[in-house]
């Protein structure tokens, strides 16, 4: 009996050793290494009489007693035997300081945001019985009808256009016939963002602009950056595209090593940035498991580079009242495992701009990078600034940015497929490149994921920057600006919604207020998609913003009057009981479940895409 307990007691004594390394590596790299090892040490040789003592004059024969018992009997001298049973016993309690030390944070996490808690034991909850064929048979059931529903929704208008095509045509079509086919489609199409009743997505649109773009595309639509020999003048465009961004961000210039790249847009410029923070920080300080801390406000590409590159993401909440990232769980995020932290100037759900200077301070601290997601602000903020406009410090004239995202495809102006990643040291985007030299094919490198790349992107991101100008964007951003501001002035005075973030950019994002109970503000967005917007539905909180752009300038009373219309039809419904529809269920129901099953969901949405 006795020898059964005892090897189960080791049994747990080597697990929980096991664990408490991995607590010790968690500690590695803090400050309190040190001393917790001086106090260990001196708690060791100053119990240790007294442990043994206790462990041969109890009167109850304790685990470790039996253990002993157990090690005398197998031969061992009494002294190596008590000694052994005293690491034992050490390791005992280390096991259980580290399980009570994550109980608590766990009980701590809970306190501190209860509803992410339930989310985590309900996502526990259905990984343990998603296989279950009772559960699989439901989950089936749900996603065969979700993907009746999407397919009413997306593939009603498509299924009706032309021909459908499920191999080549025996015959090539006519040009004439193509284009046609093209032309009426996109006549039909741009109706809407034309009208200014779409959030983001298009950001300029002026008829002369796009004509520029388009052939500026057209000139370059053969050529690849792939073989700079052959098109010199790509290299140089694409060279100029990412040094005048920088201009725009550069601390007056202050910082000569200021460098970067061109992506396909914003999620490449994001992953490519935390590649080369990945490569960079694991080593120079050889971590095996980066980690890395990002608002819950960031955007999902920091997600998709962490599934991607097996990253692990420790996402911090937003200040409750600001929106802003929350910088006390920040400062307890950072561990020795730490490679970076990823900041939004603006965010994309409330268009808040994150503490960067405070962050930047935290970043040369511990010697960690930060970039900042200026996807969205990357050509408004700096103008802004520039016009005087009251903007928080965003950019490289903050100590500890070590990069920064601007997409030129979105308040630049340009075609969709065109973003500049940027970096303060030339080592961290050295890092960034993927450099093969004992391929088969021949030496191979590339500085971003693409392999071969259409020039034609370049070409028209450069028209656009040039054609535009500092003036250009300054006329922009002033008009953009003033426009976000009349719009959130308004929403301030319909009662039943009320503005959150304080549209410190160009997103005015808004939620149901306490004022009309039971008012949901996806039914509020849903009233203005049937008066023609297109407006972009937020979670956690619920939420709905517009992303303000050219298109909406001198569109700003029509917004207001559509959103004052929706508000009132929704206090109506509630008033009558009328039950929740659209994107207020289908919100209302994925909210309530794991993760799990809602991804399923979006699967099928995908694959309903891409049906025919
Ligand atoms: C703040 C922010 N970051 C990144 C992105 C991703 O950009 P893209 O869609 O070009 O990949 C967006 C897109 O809206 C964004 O708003």
């Amino acid at each position: 009996m006795s020898d059964s307990i005892a090897s189960v007691a080791i049994v747990a004594a080597s697990s929980m050793y096991l664990s408490s390394l991995s607590y010790a590596k968690q500690l590695r790299r803090t400050v309190f290494t040190l001393p917790l090892a001086i106090i260990g040490c001196t708690a060791f040789v100053v119990l240790r009489p007294r442990f043994s003592l206790t462990l041969t004059s109890s009167a109850s024969a304790s685990l470790l007693e039996q253990i002993v018992d157990l090690l005398k009997a197998s031969s061992l001298s009494p002294r190596l035997a008590y000694g052994l049973g005293d690491v034992l016993g050490l390791l005992l309690l280390g096991g259980v300081t580290t399980y009570a030390s994550s109980f608590l944070s766990l009980v701590k996490g809970a306190v501190r945001d209860f509803p992410a808690f339930v989310k985590n034991v309900k996502e526990g909850g259905f990984a343990l019985i998603k296989d279950l064929p009772v559960v699989k048979k439901e989950l089936d059931k749900e996603c065969a009808k979700a993907e009746l529903g999407f397919e009413k929704d997306l593939k009603t208008e498509s299924r009706k256009i032309g021909v459908q095509l499920s191999v080549l045509p025996s015959k090539g079509l006519a040009h004439a016939d193509i284009l046609n086919l093209m032309r009426e489609q996109t006549r039909k199409e741009n109706v809407k963002w034309e009208q200014g009743k779409v959030s983001g997505a298009v950001y300029h649109g002026i008829k002369e602009h796009q004509d520029l773009l388009n052939e500026a595309f057209g000139l370059y639509s053969i050529a690849n950056p792939l073989h700079p020999d052959i098109w010199p003048s790509a290299m140089k465009f694409e060279a100029e595209i990412v040094a005048m961004t920088a201009s725009l961000v550069n601390a007056d210039g202050a910082i000569t090593s200021l460098c970067g790249c061109t992506s396909s847009g914003g999620t490449e410029s994001i992953i490519l940035a935390i590649k080369a923070h990945r490569d960079f920080y694991c080593q120079k300080y050889n971590i095996k498991n980066p980690e890395m801390i990002a608002c819950t406000s960031c955007h999902a590409a920091v997600d998709k580079a962490c599934d991607l590159m097996s990253i692990k993401l420790i996402r911090v909440p937003m200040d409750p009242n600001t929106y802003k990232m929350d910088l006390f769980a920040v400062r307890r995020a950072i561990g020795p495992n730490t490679i970076m932290m990823y900041a939004s100037a603006p965010s994309y759900p409330q268009g808040v701009i994150d503490p960067i200077q405070e962050l930047g301070a935290l970043a040369v601290h511990h010697d960690i990078g930060l970039h900042v997601d200026c996807c969205l602000g990357g050509f408004v903020l700096p103008f802004a600034k520039r016009l005087g406009f009251k903007v928080a410090e965003f950019d490289f004239s903050v100590a500890g940015v070590s990069s920064m995202s601007l997409d030129t495809h979105k308040f630049g102006y340009a075609l969709k497929g065109a973003s500049v990643v940027l970096y303060r040291t030339k080592e961290l985007r050295q890092a960034q490149y993927f450099c093969y030299a004992d391929w088969t094919g021949g030496l191979y490198t590339t500085p971003s994921l693409a392999g071969s790349r259409s020039a034609g992107l370049i070409s028209q991101c450069w028209a656009s920057l040039v054609a535009m100008g500092e003036e250009g964007y300054l006329m922009h951003t002033k008009s953009i600006w003033e426009t976000t501001a009349r719009i959130a002035t308004g929403i301030r005075s319909i009662a039943g919604i009320k503005l959150i973030g304080e549209a410190e950019a160009m997103i005015v994002c808004f939620a149901s207020d306490a004022s009309v109970k039971g008012l949901n503000v996806y039914s509020v967005a849903d009233g203005m998609s049937a008066r023609g917007w297109s407006l972009n539905s937020l979670q956690n909180p619920p939420c709905v913003h517009l992303c303000v752009t050219v298109r909406h300038v001198g569109h700003e009373k029509e917004f207001l009057d559509d959103l004052s219309a929706s508000v009132e039809e929704v206090k109506e419904a509630v008033k009558s009981g009328a039950p929740l529809s659209g994107k207020a269920a289908i919100y209302g129901m994925t909210s309530g479940l794991p993760a799990g099953p809602v991804n399923s969901l979006l699967r099928v949405y995908n694959d309903v895409v891409l049906k025919l």
